[in-house]
Protein backbone atom coordinates (compact mmCIF):
# COMPACT_ATOMS: atom_id res chain seq x y z
CA UNK A 1 0.00 0.00 0.00
CA UNK A 2 2.82 2.58 1.13
CA UNK A 3 4.69 1.25 -1.67
CA UNK A 4 2.44 2.32 -4.24
CA UNK A 5 1.38 5.76 -2.56
CA UNK A 6 5.38 6.15 -2.40
CA UNK A 7 5.48 5.38 -6.26
CA UNK A 8 2.27 7.55 -7.11
CA UNK A 9 4.00 10.36 -5.32
CA UNK A 10 7.50 10.33 -6.59
CA UNK A 11 5.64 9.78 -10.01
CA UNK A 12 3.20 13.05 -9.33
CA UNK A 13 5.98 15.06 -7.74
CA UNK A 14 7.99 14.57 -11.01
CA UNK A 15 5.31 15.48 -13.01
CA UNK A 16 4.31 18.42 -11.42
CA UNK A 17 8.02 20.11 -11.02
CA UNK A 18 8.11 19.84 -14.87
CA UNK A 19 8.85 22.14 -16.93
CA UNK A 20 9.48 21.87 -20.85
CA UNK A 21 12.74 23.37 -22.74
CA UNK A 22 11.94 23.54 -26.11
CA UNK A 23 15.43 24.94 -27.20
CA UNK A 24 16.16 22.94 -30.02
CA UNK A 25 19.77 23.75 -29.55
CA UNK A 26 19.08 21.96 -25.93
CA UNK A 27 19.88 18.67 -25.51
CA UNK A 28 17.59 18.12 -23.12
CA UNK A 29 14.06 18.23 -24.05
CA UNK A 30 12.41 18.89 -21.17
CA UNK A 31 14.29 19.46 -17.25
CA UNK A 32 12.68 18.81 -14.09
CA UNK A 33 14.00 21.20 -10.70
CA UNK A 34 12.72 19.53 -7.52
CA UNK A 35 13.62 22.11 -5.07
CA UNK A 36 12.98 22.57 -1.60
CA UNK A 37 8.71 22.64 -1.78
CA UNK A 38 9.09 18.74 -3.55
CA UNK A 39 11.30 17.89 -0.86
CA UNK A 40 8.74 19.17 1.87
CA UNK A 41 6.25 16.87 -0.18
CA UNK A 42 8.52 13.50 -0.35
CA UNK A 43 9.87 13.89 3.28
CA UNK A 44 6.00 12.40 4.82
CA UNK A 45 6.39 9.89 2.07
CA UNK A 46 9.75 8.91 2.97
CA UNK A 47 9.00 8.65 6.75
CA UNK A 48 6.27 6.81 6.04
CA UNK A 49 8.10 4.40 3.89
CA UNK A 50 11.25 3.88 6.50
CA UNK A 51 8.85 3.11 9.27
CA UNK A 52 7.50 0.85 7.67
CA UNK A 53 10.71 -0.93 6.37
CA UNK A 54 11.97 -0.32 9.86
CA UNK A 55 8.60 -2.15 11.35
CA UNK A 56 9.54 -5.52 9.40
CA UNK A 57 12.58 -5.55 11.30
CA UNK A 58 13.78 -9.24 12.56
CA UNK A 59 16.05 -10.10 14.78
CA UNK A 60 17.99 -13.67 15.62
CA UNK A 61 17.71 -15.45 18.69
CA UNK A 62 19.76 -13.92 21.82
CA UNK A 63 21.01 -16.89 23.49
CA UNK A 64 23.79 -16.17 27.01
CA UNK A 65 25.09 -16.90 30.30
CA UNK A 66 26.35 -14.85 32.68
CA UNK A 67 27.82 -16.56 35.67
CA UNK A 68 24.59 -18.51 37.43
CA UNK A 69 22.19 -16.73 35.18
CA UNK A 70 21.27 -18.22 31.69
CA UNK A 71 19.05 -16.74 29.38
CA UNK A 72 16.73 -16.82 25.79
CA UNK A 73 15.32 -14.39 23.87
CA UNK A 74 13.62 -14.52 20.94
CA UNK A 75 10.85 -13.35 19.15
CA UNK A 76 11.61 -9.83 19.48
CA UNK A 77 9.06 -7.27 17.62
CA UNK A 78 9.03 -3.84 16.89
CA UNK A 79 5.83 -2.92 18.46
CA UNK A 80 6.09 1.00 17.82
CA UNK A 81 7.85 3.07 16.08
CA UNK A 82 8.06 6.97 16.22
CA UNK A 83 10.40 8.70 14.21
CA UNK A 84 10.77 12.66 15.09
CA UNK A 85 12.63 15.28 13.64
CA UNK A 86 12.64 13.71 10.21
CA UNK A 87 14.60 15.61 7.86
CA UNK A 88 15.03 15.14 4.08
CA UNK A 89 17.79 17.56 2.59
CA UNK A 90 19.91 18.01 -0.69
CA UNK A 91 23.30 16.67 -0.70
CA UNK A 92 25.66 18.46 -3.11
CA UNK A 93 26.80 16.24 -5.98
CA UNK A 94 25.45 13.26 -4.60
CA UNK A 95 22.15 12.96 -3.51
CA UNK A 96 19.56 12.96 -0.57
CA UNK A 97 20.05 12.81 3.16
CA UNK A 98 17.64 11.26 5.15
CA UNK A 99 17.86 12.22 9.02
CA UNK A 100 15.83 11.17 12.26
CA UNK A 101 17.01 12.36 15.20
CA UNK A 102 15.71 11.96 19.30
CA UNK A 103 13.32 9.37 17.82
CA UNK A 104 11.65 6.35 19.78
CA UNK A 105 10.77 2.76 18.81
CA UNK A 106 8.98 0.16 21.17
CA UNK A 107 9.42 -3.31 20.93
CA UNK A 108 8.48 -6.73 23.01
CA UNK A 109 10.10 -10.19 23.18
CA UNK A 110 9.63 -13.26 24.72
CA UNK A 111 12.13 -14.29 27.65
CA UNK A 112 13.34 -17.67 28.68
CA UNK A 113 15.28 -16.91 32.29
CA UNK A 114 17.40 -19.29 34.53
CA UNK A 115 18.93 -18.27 37.80
CA UNK A 116 20.20 -20.52 40.09
CA UNK A 117 16.99 -23.11 40.83
CA UNK A 118 14.56 -19.95 39.21
CA UNK A 119 12.86 -20.91 36.07
CA UNK A 120 11.12 -17.62 34.82
CA UNK A 121 9.22 -17.23 31.22
CA UNK A 122 7.44 -14.36 29.56
CA UNK A 123 7.32 -11.37 27.60
CA UNK A 124 9.32 -8.19 27.90
CA UNK A 125 8.25 -4.52 26.57
CA UNK A 126 11.47 -2.55 26.37
CA UNK A 127 11.82 0.84 24.33
CA UNK A 128 14.67 2.19 22.52
CA UNK A 129 15.33 5.97 23.07
CA UNK A 130 17.08 8.44 21.59
CA UNK A 131 17.45 6.61 18.00
CA UNK A 132 19.72 8.84 15.58
CA UNK A 133 19.25 7.64 11.85
CA UNK A 134 21.79 9.39 9.05
CA UNK A 135 21.55 8.12 5.92
CA UNK A 136 22.86 9.50 2.38
CA UNK A 137 21.49 8.25 -0.88
CA UNK A 138 23.92 8.54 -4.02
CA UNK A 139 21.31 9.06 -7.33
CA UNK A 140 22.64 8.33 -10.73
CA UNK A 141 21.17 7.62 -13.77
CA UNK A 142 20.97 3.76 -14.93
CA UNK A 143 21.22 2.46 -18.21
CA UNK A 144 17.88 2.53 -18.86
CA UNK A 145 18.01 6.02 -18.54
CA UNK A 146 15.68 6.16 -14.82
CA UNK A 147 16.71 7.59 -12.05
CA UNK A 148 18.07 5.02 -9.39
CA UNK A 149 19.84 4.57 -6.05
CA UNK A 150 23.18 3.68 -6.55
CA UNK A 151 24.69 3.02 -2.79
CA UNK A 152 23.42 4.69 0.76
CA UNK A 153 25.70 5.22 3.81
CA UNK A 154 24.10 5.05 6.95
CA UNK A 155 24.65 5.66 10.92
CA UNK A 156 22.48 4.67 13.31
CA UNK A 157 22.75 5.33 17.11
CA UNK A 158 20.83 4.41 20.33
CA UNK A 159 21.43 6.52 23.50
CA UNK A 160 19.22 4.37 25.68
CA UNK A 161 17.32 1.24 26.07
CA UNK A 162 14.77 1.04 28.92
CA UNK A 163 13.07 -2.74 29.58
CA UNK A 164 10.14 -3.04 31.78
CA UNK A 165 10.50 -6.31 33.76
CA UNK A 166 7.51 -7.49 35.72
CA UNK A 167 8.14 -10.69 37.03
CA UNK A 168 8.42 -12.99 39.96
CA UNK A 169 12.56 -12.38 39.79
CA UNK A 170 11.86 -8.57 39.44
CA UNK A 171 15.09 -7.63 41.78
CA UNK A 172 17.44 -10.15 39.45
CA UNK A 173 15.83 -8.04 36.51
CA UNK A 174 17.08 -4.58 37.75
CA UNK A 175 20.33 -6.88 38.10
CA UNK A 176 20.02 -8.01 35.19
CA UNK A 177 18.44 -5.60 32.62
CA UNK A 178 21.23 -3.80 32.02
CA UNK A 179 23.26 -6.26 30.28
CA UNK A 180 20.09 -7.30 28.61
CA UNK A 181 19.37 -4.18 26.91
CA UNK A 182 22.54 -3.83 25.98
CA UNK A 183 22.77 -6.29 24.13
CA UNK A 184 19.25 -5.26 22.50
CA UNK A 185 20.81 -2.30 21.37
CA UNK A 186 23.96 -3.58 20.09
CA UNK A 187 21.58 -5.98 18.38
CA UNK A 188 19.41 -3.27 16.95
CA UNK A 189 22.04 -1.02 15.90
CA UNK A 190 23.32 -3.51 13.69
CA UNK A 191 19.94 -4.39 11.83
CA UNK A 192 18.79 -0.63 10.87
CA UNK A 193 21.60 0.24 8.86
CA UNK A 194 21.20 -3.16 6.64
CA UNK A 195 17.43 -2.80 6.76
CA UNK A 196 17.16 0.84 5.30
CA UNK A 197 20.34 -0.03 2.73
CA UNK A 198 18.24 -3.28 1.68
CA UNK A 199 15.00 -0.91 1.21
CA UNK A 200 17.04 1.52 -0.60
CA UNK A 201 18.91 -0.52 -2.98
CA UNK A 202 15.87 -3.33 -3.53
CA UNK A 203 12.09 -1.81 -2.38
CA UNK A 204 13.26 2.00 -3.88
CA UNK A 205 14.84 0.76 -6.90
CA UNK A 206 12.25 -1.74 -7.65
CA UNK A 207 9.89 1.09 -7.38
CA UNK A 208 11.77 3.52 -9.53
CA UNK A 209 11.90 0.89 -11.95
CA UNK A 210 8.44 0.67 -12.47
CA UNK A 211 7.96 4.45 -14.12
CA UNK A 212 7.86 4.79 -17.56
CA UNK A 213 10.54 6.28 -19.26
CA UNK A 214 8.46 5.84 -22.69
CA UNK A 215 4.62 6.89 -23.16
CA UNK A 216 2.79 6.65 -26.15
CA UNK A 217 1.22 10.26 -26.55
CA UNK A 218 -1.66 9.02 -29.15
CA UNK A 219 -2.05 6.07 -31.17
CA UNK A 220 1.00 8.01 -33.86
CA UNK A 221 3.60 9.12 -31.47
CA UNK A 222 5.62 8.35 -28.14
CA UNK A 223 7.46 10.81 -26.15
CA UNK A 224 10.57 9.34 -24.64
CA UNK A 225 11.65 10.82 -21.19
CA UNK A 226 15.05 8.50 -20.37
CA UNK A 227 17.39 10.62 -18.03
CA UNK A 228 20.24 11.62 -20.64
CA UNK A 229 23.02 11.95 -17.22
CA UNK A 230 22.78 11.61 -13.38
CA UNK A 231 21.05 13.98 -11.61
CA UNK A 232 22.77 17.11 -10.53
CA UNK A 233 22.36 17.88 -6.87
CA UNK A 234 23.17 21.36 -5.46
CA UNK A 235 22.32 22.64 -1.90
CA UNK A 236 19.14 23.99 -3.17
CA UNK A 237 17.79 22.20 -5.71
CA UNK A 238 18.31 18.77 -7.57
CA UNK A 239 17.71 18.92 -11.25
CA UNK A 240 16.93 15.90 -13.99
CA UNK A 241 17.80 16.23 -17.65
CA UNK A 242 15.34 14.25 -20.10
CA UNK A 243 15.83 13.37 -23.31
CA UNK A 244 11.74 14.46 -23.90
CA UNK A 245 12.00 13.42 -27.61
CA UNK A 246 9.13 12.15 -29.96
CA UNK A 247 9.40 9.47 -31.68
CA UNK A 248 7.05 7.74 -34.25
CA UNK A 249 5.40 4.42 -32.69
CA UNK A 250 5.37 2.30 -35.91
CA UNK A 251 9.08 2.88 -36.16
CA UNK A 252 10.31 3.47 -32.43
CA UNK A 253 13.98 3.46 -33.24
CA UNK A 254 13.66 5.87 -35.01
CA UNK A 255 14.19 9.43 -33.00
CA UNK A 256 11.98 12.17 -35.11
CA UNK A 257 13.90 14.86 -33.30
CA UNK A 258 12.53 16.99 -36.41
CA UNK A 259 8.98 16.36 -34.29
CA UNK A 260 10.40 19.12 -32.23
CA UNK A 261 9.82 21.93 -31.63
CA UNK A 262 9.81 23.36 -36.11
CA UNK A 263 7.67 26.40 -36.64
CA UNK A 264 4.81 25.95 -38.21
CA UNK A 265 4.53 22.37 -36.93
CA UNK A 266 0.81 21.86 -35.74
CA UNK A 267 1.79 20.22 -33.13
CA UNK A 268 3.53 23.05 -31.36
CA UNK A 269 1.60 26.08 -30.00
CA UNK A 270 2.68 29.53 -29.69
CA UNK A 271 3.69 29.43 -26.02
CA UNK A 272 6.32 26.65 -27.52
CA UNK A 273 4.71 23.75 -25.74
CA UNK A 274 3.71 21.02 -28.05
CA UNK A 275 -0.23 20.13 -28.30
CA UNK A 276 0.92 16.11 -27.59
CA UNK A 277 2.41 16.73 -24.42
CA UNK A 278 -0.65 19.46 -23.03
CA UNK A 279 -2.18 16.04 -23.89
CA UNK A 280 -0.02 13.67 -22.35
CA UNK A 281 -0.36 15.95 -19.40
CA UNK A 282 -4.05 16.33 -19.52
CA UNK A 283 -4.50 12.39 -19.27
CA UNK A 284 -2.80 12.46 -16.03
CA UNK A 285 -4.53 15.37 -14.94
CA UNK A 286 -1.52 17.36 -14.53
CA UNK A 287 -1.50 20.99 -14.31
CA UNK A 288 0.50 22.89 -17.14
CA UNK A 289 2.34 25.16 -15.09
CA UNK A 290 3.86 27.50 -17.90
CA UNK A 291 1.39 29.12 -20.67
CA UNK A 292 -2.29 28.95 -21.08
CA UNK A 293 -4.81 26.47 -20.77
CA UNK A 294 -5.05 23.04 -22.51
CA UNK A 295 -6.02 23.16 -25.98
CA UNK A 296 -10.02 21.88 -26.11
CA UNK A 297 -9.74 19.77 -29.08
CA UNK A 298 -6.70 17.07 -30.02
CA UNK A 299 -6.22 16.98 -33.50
CA UNK A 300 -3.41 14.54 -34.85
CA UNK A 301 -2.04 15.42 -38.55
CA UNK A 302 -0.32 12.72 -40.05
C1 LIG B 1 7.46 -7.66 6.25
O1 LIG B 1 7.92 -8.99 6.36
C2 LIG B 1 7.00 -9.97 5.96
C3 LIG B 1 7.60 -11.33 6.21
O2 LIG B 1 8.96 -11.34 6.03
C4 LIG B 1 6.67 -9.74 4.49
O3 LIG B 1 5.70 -10.67 4.07
C5 LIG B 1 6.13 -8.33 4.30
O4 LIG B 1 5.90 -8.08 2.93
C6 LIG B 1 7.13 -7.34 4.82
N1 LIG B 1 6.58 -6.00 4.71
C7 LIG B 1 7.31 -4.99 4.28
C8 LIG B 1 6.64 -3.69 4.25
O5 LIG B 1 8.47 -5.12 3.92
C1 LIG C 1 4.47 7.72 19.36
O1 LIG C 1 3.56 8.66 18.84
C2 LIG C 1 2.22 8.42 19.21
C3 LIG C 1 1.36 9.46 18.55
O2 LIG C 1 1.93 9.95 17.40
C4 LIG C 1 2.09 8.49 20.71
O3 LIG C 1 0.76 8.21 21.07
C5 LIG C 1 3.01 7.48 21.36
O4 LIG C 1 2.98 7.63 22.76
C6 LIG C 1 4.44 7.70 20.88
N1 LIG C 1 5.27 6.61 21.39
C7 LIG C 1 6.46 6.81 21.92
C8 LIG C 1 7.16 5.56 22.35
O5 LIG C 1 6.97 7.93 22.03
C1 LIG D 1 14.19 13.94 23.01
O1 LIG D 1 12.92 13.40 23.36
C2 LIG D 1 12.63 13.39 24.74
C3 LIG D 1 11.27 12.76 24.94
O2 LIG D 1 11.05 11.73 24.04
C4 LIG D 1 12.66 14.81 25.27
O3 LIG D 1 12.45 14.80 26.67
C5 LIG D 1 14.00 15.46 24.96
O4 LIG D 1 13.98 16.82 25.34
C6 LIG D 1 14.30 15.38 23.48
N1 LIG D 1 15.63 15.90 23.22
C7 LIG D 1 15.89 16.68 22.18
C8 LIG D 1 17.32 17.11 22.06
O5 LIG D 1 15.04 17.02 21.36
C1 LIG E 1 3.41 -5.04 26.68
O1 LIG E 1 2.65 -4.02 26.06
C2 LIG E 1 1.36 -4.47 25.60
C3 LIG E 1 0.69 -3.31 24.92
O2 LIG E 1 1.57 -2.62 24.12
C4 LIG E 1 0.55 -4.95 26.77
O3 LIG E 1 -0.68 -5.47 26.30
C5 LIG E 1 1.30 -6.05 27.49
O4 LIG E 1 0.60 -6.44 28.65
C6 LIG E 1 2.69 -5.59 27.89
N1 LIG E 1 3.42 -6.70 28.44
C7 LIG E 1 4.14 -6.61 29.56
C8 LIG E 1 4.83 -7.85 30.00
O5 LIG E 1 4.27 -5.57 30.18
C1 LIG F 1 28.32 5.53 -4.38
O1 LIG F 1 27.82 6.01 -5.61
C2 LIG F 1 28.54 7.12 -6.14
C3 LIG F 1 27.85 7.50 -7.43
O2 LIG F 1 26.60 8.00 -7.20
C4 LIG F 1 29.98 6.76 -6.39
O3 LIG F 1 30.67 7.90 -6.83
C5 LIG F 1 30.60 6.26 -5.10
O4 LIG F 1 31.91 5.81 -5.36
C6 LIG F 1 29.78 5.11 -4.53
N1 LIG F 1 30.31 4.74 -3.24
C7 LIG F 1 30.53 3.49 -2.91
C8 LIG F 1 31.04 3.26 -1.53
O5 LIG F 1 30.35 2.56 -3.69
C1 LIG G 1 23.44 -3.08 0.58
O1 LIG G 1 22.58 -3.86 -0.25
C2 LIG G 1 23.20 -4.30 -1.46
C3 LIG G 1 22.13 -4.96 -2.32
O2 LIG G 1 21.30 -5.80 -1.59
C4 LIG G 1 24.35 -5.24 -1.10
O3 LIG G 1 25.00 -5.66 -2.28
C5 LIG G 1 25.35 -4.51 -0.21
O4 LIG G 1 26.37 -5.39 0.22
C6 LIG G 1 24.64 -3.93 1.01
N1 LIG G 1 25.57 -3.10 1.76
C7 LIG G 1 25.62 -3.11 3.06
C8 LIG G 1 26.62 -2.20 3.69
O5 LIG G 1 24.88 -3.81 3.74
Amino acid sequence: MFRLRMTSSLFSLFLLSMSFIMAAAQPAGCKIRITDKGLDMLKFETQRFVEEELSNISMPEMIGKEGRFQYTITDVKITELNLTHADLQFVPEVGLLFDVQNSSISLSFHRRILYWFFYDTGNINASAEGVNINTVLSLIRDDEGRLKINNITCDAKINKMRARFSGTLGKVYDFISKFLTSGMRFLLNQQICPALNHSALVHVNAMLDTIPVRTEVDQFIGIDYSLIDDPVVTSRSLDMHFRGMFFDLSDPHQHAGELRGEPGDPRVRPDGLPRSVRVLLRQWNVRVLQGGGLPDGHHHEK
